[in-house]
């Protein structure tokens, strides 16, 4: 099992890191993509990479931070890279926490797909109430030279289905096992499943029965069976799938 999109770098684990890496691995979890939002996480990332196995890492700067963007900065990093760079990310379009900066998010954004394509790295997308515009921007470099993942995904089957007719990935973290996320489990009840992958987002997003605490890559498991539920198939199966299509996306084997 991979957990294709966790924050390791994020201060909530600085005091219990490796307890939390050790409990995933214990559980039978096998990668985990260590993601980015901006410069300095991009930096703690790759350290996290370098001294743990079957630990990976991003480099991104999260729309949130597009005012901080330097694109020779970013550049430098992937220049420095080590082998377990696996994409960009996560970037994207956010409109939920910021309206008033949309022409900045979209050149950051545009910026950093085409780093990603001169580098040959998959993408990891943020989209929130953005769905229109990021979905015009990926069809603008169809056929995508690229990998692209939709990260905890909150919009409608409708936007699904256009995006994987682009061949973008669609990703869940806990909020598809919420009460009140409908849209998030029709979707991932009827996409097909080899553009399904499963990331916790952790410390963020917890998925039920543990919502409230802070979240673990051991807490992606919990994801996947919620959705192999919804799905009717059996755990063993969609974690078989999803890490093949992760494996596959990513350029990683185990
Ligand atoms: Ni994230």
């Amino acid at each position: 099992m991979i957990d294709t999109h966790c924050h390791l770098n994020d201060v909530q684990f600085n005091n219990d890191l490796d307890k939390v890496i050790n409990d995933f691995f214990l559980l039978g979890g096998n990668a985990i993509i260590c993601v980015s939002a901006d410069f300095i996480s991009s930096i703690k990332s790759k350290q996290i990479a370098d001294i743990n196995d079957n630990i990976y890492y991003t480099i991104g700067i999260h729309p949130d931070d597009c005012d901080t963007y330097n694109q020779s900065e970013i550049e430098d990093l992937i220049l420095t890279k080590s082998d377990k760079l696996v994409a960009i990310g996560e970037i994207g379009l956010d409109y939920f926490h910021n309206k008033s900066n949309r022409a900045k998010q979209i050149e950051v954004f545009v910026s950093q797909i085409n780093l990603a394509i001169k580098y040959n790295l998959p993408i990891i997308i943020h989209c929130r109430e953005a769905y229109n515009d990021v979905l015009n921007i990926l069809k603008e470099y169809y056929p995508l030279k690229i990998g692209v993942v939709m990260h905890c995904y909150s919009g409608s089957l409708e936007y699904a289905k256009e995006l994987i007719k682009l061949g973008v990935k669609i990703s869940f973290t806990g909020n598809v096992t919420y009460k009140n996320s409908i849209k998030a489990k029709e979707v991932a009840k009827n996409i097909p499943i080899d553009s399904l992958f499963f990331e916790t987002d952790a410390p963020y997003l917890t998925p039920e029965p543990n919502r409230g605490k802070r979240n673990e890559p051991k807490f992606v498991f919990d994801t996947a069976k919620f959705v192999a539920d919804l799905r009717g198939v059996s755990v063993e199966d969609i974690i078989k799938i999803t890490d093949f299509n992760a494996k596959k996306f990513f350029n990683i084997s185990f």
